[in-house]
């Protein structure tokens, strides 16, 4: 309690500062006049995505087609904890519930406003002592008469905060918070990156339904799904995403698989049919991403669509999108539950959009898909050891939302330097269908590893039948390197290289040639500490690494490149395996010409409508710029984008999403811009639309950090003149 008070000291308010002298049990008088202003439950946006069903969508009107180009910046809060150096992001969805929005900082500080004009009423920090922590992208409400909490994850950690006062609900685990780590019927240590919340749990009945985030390398933690008490914190059910003895898919992994083998977690967020009871679990790839020589078979329930029982956890039907993924094929977006329309009916439907960019529509209640799917084959010529699956699924209809594949065509002609490097580059990797396996040389994957569909996911409009999605439309490159199958792939001086370093520098360290400079004899040109800072803050073309590595990992790297010969780089380890080998993916790595801007051609980001009904694309748009191609005289070509859109009952798409750092607002019926405005940093979140003192509002948090923008900590909050 005391805390509180100090940090309501500290940032604002007076009001807040009579409170704790006043009532020190209770919600503050602030809080108490954002509470007399507000309205019904159905102009608040109480749910992450908005609600249950995922739809993205609210009732409200106010802002039209013909008045949208009036909105102006109503209220903007700035949580005051960004790092450009470090990199810091905000890809929260707010909630609002009874006048009060709920947000959290860069630093993952969770907070209440008065979401009428962004006034500070609480503030509620946990225990942030660790950069690994991954954003929050959303919090969970729930109520049960004067009980209100906020079900806020950070880390390993998910606290149960009191909605009203910000102080922890002590009746709640262990003094008001509980460790995702434990409870999974397996010891995943006390790593930080063990469990991690990213996406919010989704809250059924009393329970909070929770997936999370887990490592991608070999010995991460089982992702398996759970339900906790909302009350008590206590672990009610739990699904085992990877089977256990006598369970279904059991049989699809090695035997021994399910005491060591770690992924198929669900760190997108889960779609909740409350009506029916069922919830709906999108999964992601089994660990490690790139390469299944230890667990070979299916791996189910990695990369499938669950539907289970809400209550108990009990599987109703599941549908795997990629069997024994090599890929990270992950599903990146919690599923829209929809409603398809055929032979006069209206069929209860689950869409789900994907990486590679298509669009999957199963019967709710069967698990039935409602449009054809087709197998296409798997290439051949996986990495020695590996027993990829011969086939994998797509749908026939309806069209994928991005371009499908990568030829030489397909290279970008944005400058004609640019076009020859990525020639030359394209020239050494292989090129091939839309499951080509990983190799040593390097396979374009194309859409890349990001997409596709992202954790933005998609919005639905029941009235026309349309599905909007945004999309990245660039191409990852998967290079697969033989390791010692004893290595230590966390943080090691060399692997530390290998996944931060070599996607640009080289597995041999030897640079492009070009605007990539060779690291070998480095120590020649620079000193030690000089060297420590261009990997802390970057240097001309190259990207500082503040933001993803802690200082002393930064100083293991920089140590271990400053003494490497050219025998100890990366594409001289395979023949010093002496033990068993294994392969590891070399970093995550996207075609890129040296400005940054991807490799293949425009667009690079795109919004699209899809008639659900018809099995039809009703239009598609470019979505956003880079800043580079805009300073080159150019737009209009798209651009990487993260964060999903919003659509109102008047129909207007509200999406920001883009490096360029503005907010638009699209016609939902033909996808013209109708509105922009430009925000303090990039808005890499999905926005929240609400009603409070009788104005609609739309809030975005403009935390920008990623595609290497600065980074900010402001929310933002637009309305229409208030005359
Ligand atoms: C996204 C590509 C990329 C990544 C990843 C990258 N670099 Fe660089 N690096 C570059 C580019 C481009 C330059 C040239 C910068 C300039 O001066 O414009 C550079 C320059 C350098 C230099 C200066 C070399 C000299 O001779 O002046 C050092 C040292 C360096 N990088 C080390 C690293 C280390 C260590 C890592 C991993 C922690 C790393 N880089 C990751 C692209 C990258």
């Amino acid at each position: 309690m005391i805390r509180v008070c100090l940090l309501a000291a500290a940032s604002i308010a007076s009001a807040m500062l009579a409170s704790c002298e006043a009532s020190p049990s209770g919600p503050s008088p602030a809080f108490d006049r954002a509470r007399l202003r507000a309205s019904s439950a159905e102009r608040e946006w109480r749910t992450y995505l908005g609600d249950r069903a995922s739809t993205h969508r609210s009732a409200l009107d106010q802002i039209t087609k013909e008045n949208v180009s009036e909105l102006e910046i109503a209220w903007t809060y700035d949580a005051g904890d960004a790092s450009d150096s470090g990199g810091s992001q905000l890809q929260f969805n707010p909630l609002v519930v009874k006048g009060v929005l709920y947000g959290v900082s860069p630093s993952l500080r969770l907070f209440a406003l008065d979401a009428g004009n962004g006034e500070e009423l609480w503030s509620f920090s946990p225990d942030t002592s660790s950069k690994s922590w991954t954003s929050s992208r959303g919090v969970a409400y729930w109520e049960d008469g004067d009980d209100e909490r906020i079900l806020f994850g950070a880390g390993p950690y998910l606290y149960a905060v009191d909605a009203r006062t910000g102080r922890e609900k002590t009746d709640f685990g262990e003094n008001g918070y509980i460790d995702l780590r434990e409870g999974l019927g397996r010891d995943v240590g006390q790593d930080m990156m063990g469990v991690v919340v990213t996406t919010p749990g989704t809250v059924f009945e009393d329970l909070l339904l929770l997936g999370g985030r887990v490592n991608e390398a070999a010995g991460a933690a089982p992702g398996h799904v759970r339900a906790f008490d909302v009350r008590t914190g206590e672990q009610r059910w739990i699904f085992h995403t990877i089977p256990q003895p006598g369970e279904l898919g059991y049989e699809t992994w090695p035997p021994d698989a399910w005491k060591t083998a770690g992924g198929a977690n669900s760190w997108a967020g889960i779609t909740v049919d409350a009506q029916r009871g069922l919830a709906f679990v999108p999964t992601g790839s089994a660990s490690p991403d790139f390469f299944g020589g230890d667990r070979a078979g299916n791996n189910l329930f990695a990369n499938s669509l669950v539907a289970l029982d809400a209550r108990t956890g009990e599987r109703q039907w599941h549908y795997q999108f990629v069997r024994h993924d090599m890929w990270d094929r992950d599903l990146p977006a919690p599923p829209n539950l929809v409603e398809i329309e055929r032979d006069g009916e209206r069929i209860p439907a689950v869409a789900q959009v994907t990486k590679t960019g298509h669009t999957f529509v199963f019967h709710r209640e069967t698990g039935e898909p409602l449009f054809p799917l087709r197998e296409v084959p798997v290439s051949k010529g996986a990495m020695p050891g590996e027993v990829p699956a011969k086939s994998q699924p797509l749908p026939s209809a309806p069209p994928p939302f991005v371009r499908q594949g990568f030829t030489v065509a397909d290279v970008s002609e944005r400058t004609p330097e640019g076009h020859a490097e990525l020639l030359r580059r394209v020239g050494t990797l292989r090129l091939g269908g839309p499951f080509e396996p990983p190799s040593p040389e390097g396979t374009i994957l194309a859409p890349g590893t990001d997409g596709g569909a992202e954790w933005g996911g998609a919005a639905w409009d029941p009235n026309a039948g349309l599905l909007f999605v945004n999309a990245n439309q660039i191409v990852s490159i998967i290079q697969m390197l033989e390791i010692d199958a004893d290595t230590d792939l966390m943080m090691t001086p060399a692997t530390g290289y290998l996944f931060v370093c070599a996607s640009c520098h080289g597995m041999d360290m030897r640079g492009d040639g070009g605007s990539i400079p060779s690291l070998i004899d480095v120590s020649d040109r620079l000193g030690p500490l000089e060297l420590y800072d261009i990997i802390v803050e970057g240097r001309g073309r190259m990207p500082g690494f503040g933001g993803t590595l802690e200082w002393w990992q930064a100083a293991v790297v920089a140590g271990w490149v400053y003494f490497a010969d050219p025998d100890d780089a990366p594409s001289q380890w395979a023949s010093q395996v002496e033990g068993e080998a294994t392969f590891v993916n070399a970093g995550y790595q996207d075609l890129r010409d040296s400005d940054g801007v991807p490799g293949s051609k425009p667009p690079w980001g795109t919004l699209t409508a899809i008639d659900l009904s018809n099995a039809s694309i009703r239009w598609q748009v470019p979505l956003g710029d880079y800043p580079v191609v805009l300073a080159s005289g150019e737009s209009g070509l798209g651009a990487e984008n993260y964060g999903g859109p919003v659509l109102t009952a008047s129909g207007l798409l509200f999406l920001a999403a883009t490096p360029d750092a503005k907010i638009r607002a699209f016609d939902s019926d033909d996808g013209n811009v109708l509105w922009e405005a430009d925000l303090p940093a990039a808005g890499f979140a999905t926005p929240a639309t609400f009603e409070a003192g009788g104005r609609q509002f739309v809030v975005i948090a403009a935390g920008g950090g990623k595609l290497r923008q600065p980074s900010d900590s402001r929310y933002v909050a637009f309305a229409l003149p208030s005359d």
